[in-house]
């Protein structure tokens, strides 16, 4: 069990030994039937009205946890047990995907995304919310040019999708306010540049510091800069033996932040532009949802460039 779960299941135990405490295991049923959540193993424990050791109660967090209905256990057991001390365990909720504000909800995490083109980063993102991996949403795709198919995958998906042209000869940081006028609508917990062909003002990074990240076709910082086809024919002409492709914050400096995830592709002798880009183009969809699980996990920390893991 997870070892935040664990510290959050200790603090309520200690409050339901006390012998005016109304939790016991008839009431845990309660709660589960009230849910419709079904459990076997807790009707027999019923059955036998057998005591909630703190095995049991584990166990129960556990279950609650898994069908995504921790904050409602813990909305109960708030009411009925008492309340425990929130600023001892607000990291960990976190880490739960778990907000207390003055009652316990989960926490969706809020994405927008910014496209230029066909989409398929945005693809899998969508893919890998839909089957659970990142616990999710996207709150809006949005992109600068009207043709962008990326648009119409969103609206596939019943997902807003904005058309936001820049004027001719706007400036940078003109279009970036109107833009984030859009996003801050959203209230996003994450910007995501799939194939997001404008480069961004300083004042548009500053003001979303560290919650902007940018897929790259490349092994930065080999081939920053670079678009399209044009990464993979420099990668092919220099004679590189790997490409691969990059996730990373954005910075003020154009493919420069630190690195979340990297991965790597093997160029083969008889490889074309397009077949390296195609082998890249795989490794990035996984990158990038693995970056964005983990964001919206909670489970890593930026040290000067480095990105860390934390569990
Ligand atoms: C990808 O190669 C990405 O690395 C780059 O733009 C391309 C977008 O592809 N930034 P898609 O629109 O997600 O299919």
């Amino acid at each position: 069990m997870k070892e935040e779960l664990k510290e959050i299941a200790d603090l309520y135990y200690l409050k339901i030994m006390n012998p005016a405490a109304k939790v016991n295991i008839a009431w845990v049923k309660r709660k589960m039937d009230e849910i419709g959540m079904k459990d076997k193993s807790i009707n027999k424990l019923y059955d036998i009205n057998a005591p909630l050791s703190r095995e049991v109660f584990y166990y129960i967090f556990l279950k609650f946890y898994e069908a995504k209905k921790i904050d409602i256990l813990l909305n109960s057991l708030w009411e009925d047990a008492g309340s425990i001390p929130i600023e001892r365990i607000g990291d960990k909720l976190k880490s739960l995907g778990i907000v207390y504000d003055g009652k316990f909800k989960r926490k969706i995490f809020n994405i927008v995304v910014l496209v230029s083109g066909r989409g398929t980063n945005l693809q899998a993102i969508i893919d890998a919310i839909k089957e659970g991996k990142i616990n999710g949403r996207i709150a809006a795709v949005i992109s600068n040019r009207r043709k962008a198919y990326a648009l119409e995958r969103a609206k596939k998906h019943g997902i807003e999708a904005i058309y936001l042209p820049a004027r001719k000869g706007e400036e940078r940081e003109s279009y970036d306010r109107k833009l984030a006028g859009i996003i801050d609508k959203k209230n996003p917990d994450l910007i995501v540049l799939a194939g997001f062909l404008r480069i961004l003002s300083p004042w548009f990074v500053k003001n979303y510091k560290w919650k902007i990240i940018n897929i790259h076709p490349a092994l930065l910082p080999s081939f920053a800069g670079l678009y399209g086809e044009d990464v993979h024919r420099a990668v092919l002409e220099y004679g590189c033996k790997v490409s691969g492709c990059t996730v990373h914050f954005v910075d003020e400096k154009v493919d420069h932040g630190p690195i979340i995830v990297q991965k790597c592709v093997e160029v083969k002798d008889d490889d074309s532009i397009e077949t390296l880009a195609a082998r890249v183009l795989e490794k990035e969809h996984e990158s990038l949802v693995e970056a964005i699980k983990l964001l919206s996990e909670g489970k890593i920390k930026i040290e000067g460039r480095r990105v860390l893991r934390v569990q």
